[in-house]
């Protein structure tokens, strides 16, 4: 399939639609909903919506530069693949389609723990720059053990994943049956028969290549051959996650460190003294606590207190390059894309996911133009600060992002 096939498709929305075409119920809606009254995704798009960039004008735009750098990396643009579950039943080697996706436009992409594909594997068919993520495991032993095969795969970046302290609720999938291990049920089969492109494409034909798929980053001996999960529960999510284990884990692991999830500056301050490289500010795109703050409502105050000691990405609800902009006005120095490129995948593999990097990329290159900004850094002078009541005054021509108290704000929204 060739990216030219994607022509019809115009923005995430449109992909979103067709992934939900093609995708089972069950998958469709692991990928795009939230849990319990889902009022975090609602909150996330809401208050992206309310940050309005004020443009400079009369800027020569004619040439614009979206690249970043990330991690010590300088790279074409300012984003990087998150890390998503189960990515493999998405589409037929999901995960090896993400990564090329990332490959080609110079991002990385970030490997979950509960990915279908081997790292191994990723590493070999993509030549994608990889981090991995990692949920810590019961047994403290086999999490070390995976660290080691994540780096002698090549990835370069940990990401430890502190925003999933337990199970979160998610009752859509209780009624709609999905879960891995997959379960056999009626409901699924009809689910199967009412999607055959996915299920001749996927299913089928990961049966016949590798049999029931199942999380590739379990030892061996942990997984049986219907794909079922152990009985032993050390691979169980650990729920007594705690800063020893970053601790641990930053003397073991020689490369970058990251913390995805922090949404508090007291946590990103920890952080910080335990010599972690960068936080991602992220409520896990709405699927996890649903009473969180998004990330753009703390984003300014962990910004300021951090002070550029440590690099802060951000991720959760980016549907357009004007998003990825917001977060990038708001101070971070990168943007994670989660459903946006699953969607993309679900519908054309790589030429999917790459079409909706190369939508998001141009989406994001029209907002500088339009908002005189020939560089990321200048986005940060674009946040809106006139406020509804009262005068302010705009830091003009400065790069300090902090939001004077009597504006509106996207901290305030
Ligand atoms: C289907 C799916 C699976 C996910 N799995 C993981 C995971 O295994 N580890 C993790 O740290 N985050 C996971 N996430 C969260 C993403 O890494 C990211 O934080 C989130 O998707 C960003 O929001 P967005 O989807 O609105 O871009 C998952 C997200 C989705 C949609």
């Amino acid at each position: 399939m060739s990216r030219s096939a994607f022509g019809h498709v115009l923005n995430v929305d449109d992909a979103r639609r067709a992934a939900a075409r093609r995708l089972p119920r069950g998958l469709f809606e692991y990928i795009d909903r939230g849990s319990e009254d889902e009022t975090s995704i609602a909150a996330n798009r809401r208050r992206l919506d309310a940050i309005r960039l004020a443009p400079s004008v009369l800027v020569d735009v004619s040439r614009r530069s979206l690249e970043a750098e990330i991690l010590g990396h300088r790279q074409p643009l300012p984003l990087a693949i998150a890390p998503t579950a189960v990515a493999g039943l998405v589409w037929h080697d999901g995960e090896i389609a993400l990564a090329r996706a990332a490959a080609a436009a110079g991002i990385p992409f970030c490997v979950s723990t509960q990915s279908i594909t081997p790292i191994e594997r990723i590493a070999a068919e993509s030549g994608a720059r990889l981090w991995f993520q990692l949920y810590v495991w019961k047994n403290r032993q086999r999490t070390l053990a995976l660290l080691d095969r994540a780096r002698a795969a090549g990835a370069e970046t940990l990401v430890l994943t502190v925003d999933t302290a337990v199970t979160p609720n998610r009752e859509y999938n209780l009624r709609n049956g999905f879960g891995i291990p997959l379960q056999a049920s009626v409901r699924a089969g009809i689910d199967l028969m009412l999607h055959p492109r996915w299920t001749a494409s996927v299913m089928l034909r990961s049966l016949i290549a590798s049999g029931v798929p199942t999380y590739a980053h379990y030892p061996e001996e942990f997984r049986t051959r219907l794909g079922r999960l152990a009985l032993s529960d050390e691979l169980a999510l650990a729920t007594d996650v705690t800063w020893d284990d970053v601790r641990l884990l930053r003397q073991r692991w020689k490369g970058r460190l990251v913390l995805k999830g922090v949404l508090r500056v007291d946590d990103a301050l920890t952080a910080l003294s335990h010599g972690v490289d960068a936080i991602v500010v992220s409520n896990h795109g709405g699927r996890n606590l649903d009473c969180a703050p998004g990330p753009t409502e703390v984003l300014p105050a962990i910004v300021e207190a951090i002070s550029d000691r440590m690099e802060i990405l951000a991720d959760s609800g980016v549907r357009r390059g004007a998003d990825i902009a917001r977060f990038l006005a708001l101070g971070a120095s990168g943007v994670l894309i989660g459903r946006a490129t699953l969607y993309g995948v679900a519908i054309g593999g790589a030429d999917g996911a790459g079409r909706v990097l190369d939508l998001l990329r141009h989406e994001l290159e029209v907002t500088m133009g339009m908002l005189g900004a020939p560089g990321l850094d200048a986005l940060r002078r674009c946040l809106n600060k006139t406020p509804a009541a009262g005068p302010c005054t705009p830091s003009s021509g400065s790069t300090d992002h902090r939001l004077p108290t009597n504006c509106a704000s996207a901290g305030s929204i």
